[in-house]
């Protein structure tokens, strides 16, 4: 059989609410045309995020209910420590309430002001931690990431000759850490090699310096490495995700993606002086080691969330499902990232809008029109977001785990085909109101 299915049936199911067309004109005024600060019950489809909005499988609302609510020692603590140590072979496994604050504690204990944080791309709240420190985040994406269209396996690679000479300039100990970020969400979702993981911590080893993973998408990746890189056919995604993880010294993971849960997050690493001090930030601000943030249920529904999406049936039809909207959309003519990422496709607005200038926003212009056309809520990743440090001004459709089904998708590429048809139309915005930092929140927009 040809046709790739859903592999779920729907037991419990969410009511969607259409708007018309002078709503969600009336809705874009009222947020200043930014897409943040609309209702989500004014979106018909929501692209926003894929953190945070999978949907939880009959097995993960069981394991809610087994949850362990002890403050110290809880039994769910100790399942999801078991399944990450089996995942990860890291030994120390410390929950937090969601990714950035694995980052803040681990960059608190590691970082401080003159060091340099290499990565094949951080995402922002991995750099913004960073900085936070007082230390550097440097990007060394491959140079080939830079067009969009250029169509390579594994895009979202780390640059090993330019991590090299970073190495080689820089003292040791300016360099507290390098990191991985897998699949590479900011370089557009783009997976990364086995032979580019074992490669980094290759020169990392030399060099004496720890490797971590931002892991947040593993299981993604490791689809794309049976797929596309040889001799891995017939691991399984499991096996995949574990070669991986053997390469690296600790990880960041946010279990907002793939572990298809809510809510939460972990830190991993071997290194029992760091975890003790680690641990003790984590009861400043987070909780007890065994809880970090999250109650008992969470830890279990993450527990079981981190086993299914190893599932080949789940990964087939999740990696084939994205490509399935990049595909329709691209080989009508709108310009995407190539290729389609794991989970998200990035429309490349400066190339299909290229007559509204870069600070007239095109990838923001085009998100509003793509909800005021058909109420689909995307993100711009672009000069809004970045300032003048924008390399390029993408649009993310981010797709939920488990949430929307072919016809929706097929909603999907119809509206943007049918935004692309008059695509001439579409006006640049201006910004008319903004905060210092992270603007793309909260600031205001009107329409030239
Ligand atoms: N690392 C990567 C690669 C991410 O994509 C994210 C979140 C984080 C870390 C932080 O995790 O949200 O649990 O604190 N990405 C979301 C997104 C927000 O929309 O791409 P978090």
């Amino acid at each position: 059989m040809r046709t790739i299915i859903e592999p779920f049936r729907i037991k419990s199911v969410e009511p969607l609410h259409h708007t018309t067309p002078e709503e969600r004109e009336r809705y874009l005024q009222q947020a200043g045309y930014n897409l943040f600060l609309i209702e989500a019950r004014h979106i018909l489809i929501d692209l926003l995020t894929d953190s945070g909005t999978g949907a939880m499988s009959t097995g993960q609302w069981a394991a809610l209910m087994r949850g362990d609510e002890s403050y110290a020692g809880s039994e769910s603590f100790f399942r999801l420590q078991k399944t990450v140590r089996d995942l990860t072979g890291l030994r120390h496994v410390i929950p937090t309430h969601q990714g950035r604050a694995a980052e803040r504690i681990l960059f608190t204990v590691l970082c401080k002001p003159g060091c340099v944080v290499p990565s094949n791309t951080h995402f922002d709240t991995t750099r913004a931690n960073i900085e936070f420190t007082g230390a550097r985040a440097v990007d060394l994406p491959i140079p080939e990431a830079a067009d969009t269209q250029a169509r390579l396996d594994f895009k979202g690679n780390m640059d090993v000759a330019a991590l090299q000479s970073l190495l080689a300039s820089e003292a040791a100990a300016n360099v507290p850490l390098v990191m991985l970020t897998i699949t590479n969400n900011s370089g557009g979702g783009q997976p990364v090699s086995m032979a580019n993981i074992e490669a980094v911590k290759r020169v990392c080893s030399r060099h004496g310096v720890p490797l971590y993973l931002d892991a947040c998408r593993f299981a993604e990746n490791a689809w794309f490495i049976r797929l596309r890189e040889p001799g891995y056919a017939d691991w399984t995604p499991k096996q995949i995700a574990q070669k991986m993880f053997s390469f690296a010294d600790g990880c960041t993971f946010s279990a907002k993606k793939d572990a298809i849960a809510n809510i939460g997050g972990f830190l991993c690493s071997n290194d029992e002086r760091l975890a003790q001090q680690e641990t003790n930030l984590l009861i400043l601000t987070e909780g007890f080691p065994t809880y970090g943030g999250l109650a008992g249920r969470d830890l279990d529904a993450i527990a079981v969330g981190l086993e299914e999406v190893l599932d080949p049936d789940y990964l087939h039809y999740r990696i084939v499902s994205t490509g399935y909207l990049g595909r329709h959309i691209a080989d009508c003519g709108v310009p995407i990232v190539e290729p389609p990422g794991g989970h998200a496709i990035y429309i490349d607005a400066e190339r299909m809008l290229p007559h509204i200038p870069k600070h007239r926003f095109p990838a923001q212009a085009l998100a509003v029109e793509l909800y005021r056309h058909a109420g689909i809520r995307s993100v711009e990743i672009g000069s809004v977001m970045f300032g003048e440090a924008a390399r390029h001004e993408l649009l993310r459709l981010a797709i939920p785990r488990r949430v929307y089904t072919q016809s929706h998708i097929d909603y999907v590429v119809e509206a943007i085909l049918e935004v692309n048809a008059r695509k001439q139309a579409i006006r640049g915005m201006e910004i008319v109101d903004a905060p210092p930092f992270l603007r793309h929140f909260s600031a205001r927009f009107r329409q030239l």
